[in-house]
Order: C-alpha cells, then structure tokens, then sequence
C-alpha cells in the first residue's frame, strides 16, 4: 500500500520510515527509527528527488507508482548517493528504463564504485549554478561538498521556494506520518535526535555546513521550505533550525551548562561526580548533566557535548592511562571536530592515578580551541572529606569560567 504526502499542491513525500534498523551507519543507535526521504514531482514532467534505503525500497516504488499512474518517470535527481538514499537508484532504472538521472561527477563515479549498474542510461551530469526546466518549475544545483559526501548536493526550486537540502536540516527519529516540523513539538522531542544525527554524522565538516549557509543566506527570504533527506520537512520558523545548525557547525554552545561525562569502576569516580554535579546546583547552577560513559552511547555523548558550554571528564586510571571508553569518547570529540568549550578534570588512581594528566595532555594537543580549568580534583581511590576544600575549588572555578 502506498504511503504518501503533499508536500506542496503538486510535490509529494515518497518516502520510508525505519523502525527496524538498530544502529544507523551500523554504529548510531536509533530507538526512535528514521526516515529515507524522497520527493516526486509531478509537473509537464515527472521529477523523482533522491531515492531510500535498499530495505525500504518496495515502499519507494508503490508511493512512485501510484502518484505517476499511467505517467513515465522522466527524471531522477540524485542529491546525495550514499547507500541510505543512493541504493535504490539501480531498481529506479530497471523500472523506468528511460528516466534521465541528473547528479555530480563525483556521484557518478561514486555511483560505479559502489556497483550501480548505470551505465548505458541517461547521465545528466550538473555543477555549481547549473539549472533545469521541468515544466513551471526551474530548479538551480548548488553544490555542497563534505555535507556530508564529497559528491553531495542540494537543489532549490526557484518557482515555490523548495530546498531539497540532502543531509543537511535532517535528523534522526522516523516520521510516523507527521511530515512537518510543525505537525510535531520539535524543540520538546526531536531537537535531541537532530543534534545527535548533524553532530555525529556531519559534525566533523563545520566549515562546509558554514559554507552551505553563507550561500543558503544569499536566497534566505526566498526558501519557503526545507525538505532534507532524514526527519521532518521544514514550512514554518525555518530560522530556529538555520540557526541550530549555524550554531553547531561553528561548534558554539547552544546552552551555558555543565556536562559531567565519569568513567568508573566501583562507583567511586562516580560519587565525585555526583558530589560536584550537587555542588554546582548548591552554587546556583542547575544546567548539569551526568553521563556514565560505559552506559550512554558515544553518539549521546557527543551531541550533548556539543550542546553544552562546560566539560567535566571524571575517569579512574587503568592500566596507567585514560579508562579506555572515555578514552573512545575523547577520540570521537577530536574526530567530529569539536572546539571551543572549557573543560575540568577529576581524576582517579588508588596508587598511580595518570588519567588527570593524559586528559588534559589530550584536550590540549588533540582538540583545538579548549580551555582546561587550573584546579584539578585528584582522588585516591574514593573521595573523603579532606577533599572537600578542592572539590568546592573546583565547583567555584567552574562557576566563575561560566560567568
Ligand atoms: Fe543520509 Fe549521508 O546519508
């Protein structure tokens, strides 16, 4: 059974929803699914945009087959051909043999590489400014390199004001029927899964989101709507998202507030964490936020990271350097980019504790743009009360950076 929306009087959702997949990229987890968003055009000429999943691909073609009716299928616009959207192109071409596929070189070749039986059909390659006539509708390619492939890009209807955006203005979580951002209460429960999706999977390429802004910016007013290829499309207060996105592709803060990310063994690193995170709130602070990195996925941790002004690593010393799991979530920092927040440390060691120093060696080598407050809490084994002057030290320190 079909299963589609209007998206505007004569442009359609023809996309899937995913609740079946567990991990996204096989390392994401995704408990509130995802979509693989397609969108068809029905014009003088019909216009499919980007195509889904291999697994959600006989949805695909019911909700194609029963807007197009008896209609050929003229054109394929690929806006980004990595397999979540990409893998369905082949099955699109067996059907509608004739159909001309316009994408970058790049997406070609890319197209090759990963085995898509292309060849011998119609390949519009387009760049930069590049535009096409559908009927009333004219569309111009921009392109938007590393957001989130190289061969990416997007492409704005500049008849009704789509922007059909690829990766960029997604998000994670499956759509259920609600297609718009404003048929949802998006800041209440999609904001924490658009995050988490643009700073795990884009977050590394701030500079090209940035870019694919300043050119977003030049035709701001003429956007009426935002359709990405994951999570809902954008009708209504499209600055809220623009600016999130703005935010988190100069890796800025959206919130003054504390991040406690602890790794701990026997729950001694823990109770200290949890001893400043009371601190902190008795000190007026209450934006705080306790993470168990050995129970809180690595994606979690990152999106909140990048949500949150201020950084507290906690972790016990093993095997005389940093836990290995906060260890990991370190490397995902330094891996996606992240910059410009300001960091405190607790260690632990009950007769070498190493991690207070390897920590701040690697916040200061391998991420850019951080500080990391001066005052320290080392703990031998378990915190007691003779620490209690360091840890109010520590509190304050964080407080006053916060000011
Ligand atoms: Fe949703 Fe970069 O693919």
């Amino acid at each position: 059974m079909y299963c589609v929306r209007n998206v505007t009087e004569d442009l359609y959702w023809v996309g899937a929803n995913d609740h079946r997949l567990h991990l996204f990229e096989n390392i994401h987890p995704i408990p509130r699914g995802v979509s693989y968003n397609a969108y068809l055009l029905l014009d003088e000429k019909t216009v499919l945009f980007d195509t889904v999943d291999w697994s959600a691909c006989r949805q695909l073609l019911e909700n194609v087959e029963h807007l197009l009716g008896e209609r050929p299928l003229d054109y394929l616009v690929i806006n980004h051909m990595e397999p979540d959207h990409g893998a369905s192109i082949e099955e699109i071409l067996l059907r509608w043999p004739q159909v001309k596929v316009i994408s970058t070189e790049k997406s070609f070749l890319f197209m090759r590489q990963f085995g898509f039986q292309i060849d011998g059909h119609a390949l519009i390659e387009v760049k930069e400014g590049d535009t096409q006539t559908f009927g009333k509708h004219t569309v111009t390619f921009v392109a938007a390199p590393m957001v989130h492939w190289p061969e990416a890009m997007v492409t704005f209807d500049t008849t009704n004001g789509v922007l059909f955006s690829a990766d960029a203005f997604g998000s994670f979580g499956a759509l259920d029927g609600k297609l718009f951002a404003d048929e949802v209460n998006f800041d209440r429960d999609w904001i924490d899964d658009a995050r988490r999706y643009l700073t795990n999977i884009v977050g590394k390429y701030g500079p090209h989101i940035q870019l694919l802004l300043k050119k977003a910016g030049t035709i701001l007013d003429q956007i009426k709507y935002i359709c990405p290829l994951h999570g809902p499309v954008w009708r209504k207060d499209l600055g809220y998202f623009i600016d999130k996105y703005d935010k988190w592709s100069r890796y800025e803060p959206e919130e003054k507030g504390v991040m406690i990310a602890y790794a701990s063994m026997y729950g001694n690193t823990e109770a200290a964490a949890q001893a400043l995170a009371a601190k902190l709130c008795e000190k007026g602070v209450t934006n705080v936020w306790v993470y168990d990195v050995s129970n809180t996925h690595v994606s979690y941790l990152v999106s909140e990271s990048f949500r949150l002004s201020h950084i507290v690593l906690a972790s016990v010393t093993y095997n005389l350097g940093i836990y290995p799991v906060m260890h990991d979530y370190l490397m995902h920092l330094k891996g996606l980019n992240l910059q410009n927040r300001t960091f405190a440390l607790i260690e632990n060691g009950s007769w070498a504790p190493k991690s207070g120093d390897l920590m701040q060696k690697f916040v200061d080598e391998e991420l850019k743009n951080m500080t990391v407050l001066n005052d320290r809490l080392s703990i031998a084994s378990s915190l007691h009360a003779d620490k209690a002057a360091e840890l109010e030290s520590l509190a304050d320190s964080i407080v006053e950076s916060m000011q």
